[in-house]
């Protein structure tokens, strides 16, 4: 059984009003209880977080490790496109992690084509909407039981 930490970045939280012919009509909160819930079956147990403040999910991010946290699946929004500070915390604490972005940045503005993330990620998983996060928790299960 390993620990797993579903971190999501701005304005994730606004998940089934925000954008929803870009993000979906899914709820965080129903995101959350869906990953939990595949969490458990595949044998883990899944912590979830968000917070529209760089600095909450650099804190996070360092204080994962000492949690117990094995691997991350990461939705850094906005932050995506501009955080040498999260990226940083995440080297810093060496934690492994799938990038997700429910939207297909690749097809969006051009700032969107650029993460500070991907090439540190164990991948990225985008495009696919909010089943991009059970999708990535099953890859991370995959890799988990690799070792
Ligand atoms: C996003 C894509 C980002 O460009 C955007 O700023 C978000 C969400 C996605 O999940 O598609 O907030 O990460």
């Amino acid at each position: 059984m390993a620990r797993l930490l579903l971190l999501n970045g701005p304005n994730l939280n606004l998940l089934g009003t925000r954008e929803p012919n870009l993000y979906g009509a899914d709820t965080l909160d129903a995101v959350v209880e869906r990953c939990t819930r595949l969490a458990r079956e595949l044998g883990h147990e899944l912590v979830a977080r968000q917070s529209n403040a760089e600095h909450e999910l650099v804190d996070t991010v360092q204080a994962a490790r000492a949690q117990g946290i094995a691997m991350m699946i990461l939705n850094p929004g906005a932050f995506t496109h501009t955080s040498v500070a999260l990226r940083d915390a995440i080297a810093g604490v060496s934690l492994p992690f799938i990038e997700v972005h429910i939207s297909n940045v690749h097809a969006r503005e051009a700032f969107r084509r650029h993460s500070y993330f991907s090439d540190i990620a164990i991948g990225q998983i985008v495009g696919l909407g909010t089943l991009g996060y059970e999708l990535a928790l099953r890859a991370a299960a995959v890799r988990l039981a690799a070792g």
